[in-house]
């Protein structure tokens, strides 16, 4: 099948890092909202396993299934032309073997209509990533907070602030450029260790709360549009209130179908009259 030259493959990761064209990704779980940025240029469209906090209303990643991000990302990829859709493999989706994890990373492939697929972790999933590789899907590595790893974390904090845990991160970040991933997203890591990993790595590095050097940013389009409220991390700006909008447009529609103001005519169909007089 011929690709168009505009459309954003794992290709062009490497090379966007090379020509210093910094990548846009935000994360996608339907139809309309992939659509809306793919039209408006985005360069990668994750869905990302945050569908479990604000889009399904859990309260951390953790019980998003395989099945789920299939869901989504099939509609997601109806919505999307030009983006590269990456779907993310959720929680102990690529834990268990090599064999269910190549299983899971081809379902968001074949059955998802995903182009890649983002997995969480170093060396404690190499083999894996190797494999899933291996097996012909790109891979996107996450380092930093990685969420599905909450537990053992102990909460949602900055990651990299101890030297132990900075030259860990390098090294994690290293071991990933050479099993072959595409590009690291780095997430909730100080902005000077971001800039060193960047300049380190042939890979782009897309920070979330990595600050201003890494080769490309992502936001949870949720957080970045104001509709996610239950939390609002430090990192995210927010480019609109769509909360607020949609809040502010509810209590208008409730006012007016309670004051019969809609529908009106131009929202009603019409019937000839003759028609309806034969009825009586
Ligand atoms: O699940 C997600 O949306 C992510 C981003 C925060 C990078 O992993």
């Amino acid at each position: 099948m011929a690709t168009s030259i505009n459309k954003f493959t794992a290709a062009s990761f490497h090379k966007a890092k090379s020509d210093g064209k910094k990548i846009s990704m935000l994360t996608a779980y339907d139809y309309p909202m992939a659509k809306l940025l793919d039209e408006a240029g985005i360069d990668c469209i994750l869905v990302g396993d945050s569908l479990g906090m604000v889009v399904l209303g859990y309260e951390s990643t953790l019980q998003v299934t395989v099945d789920d991000m299939v869901h989504h990302c099939r509609a997601v990829a109806r919505g999307t032309k030009k983006a590269l859709v990456i779907a993310d493999m959720p929680f102990l989706s690529y834990h268990i073997s090599i064999e269910e994890s190549i299983r899971n990373a081809g379902r968001l492939i074949q059955e998802g209509g995903a182009s890649a697929v983002k997995l969480e972790g170093g060396s404690n999933v190499l083999d894996k990533i190797k494999a899933i590789i291996d097996a012909q899907i790109p891979v996107i590595g996450h380092l930093g907070l990685t969420p599905q790893s909450i537990n053992m974390l102990g909460g949602y904090k900055v990651q990299g602030t101890k030297l132990e845990q900075v030259k860990k991160l390098i090294e994690e970040a290293e071991l990933l450029q050479q099993a072959g991933v595409h590009a690291i997203v780095l997430e909730c890591v100080p902005e000077k260790v971001a800039k060193l990993i960047s300049e380190k790595l042939e890979i782009p590095t897309i920070g979330i709360g990595a600050g201003k050097y890494c080769d490309g940013q992502v936001l949870v389009t949720q957080d970045m549009l104001g509709i996610y409220s239950d939390f609002k991390p430090k990192f995210v700006k927010q480019y609109a209130q769509l909360g607020n909008i949609i809040h502010n447009a509810c209590l208008q529609y409730i006012s007016e179908v309670q004051e019969q103001q809609f529908p009106n005519a131009e929202h009603s169909f019409s019937i000839d009259d003759e028609v309806l007089s034969k009825l009586y």
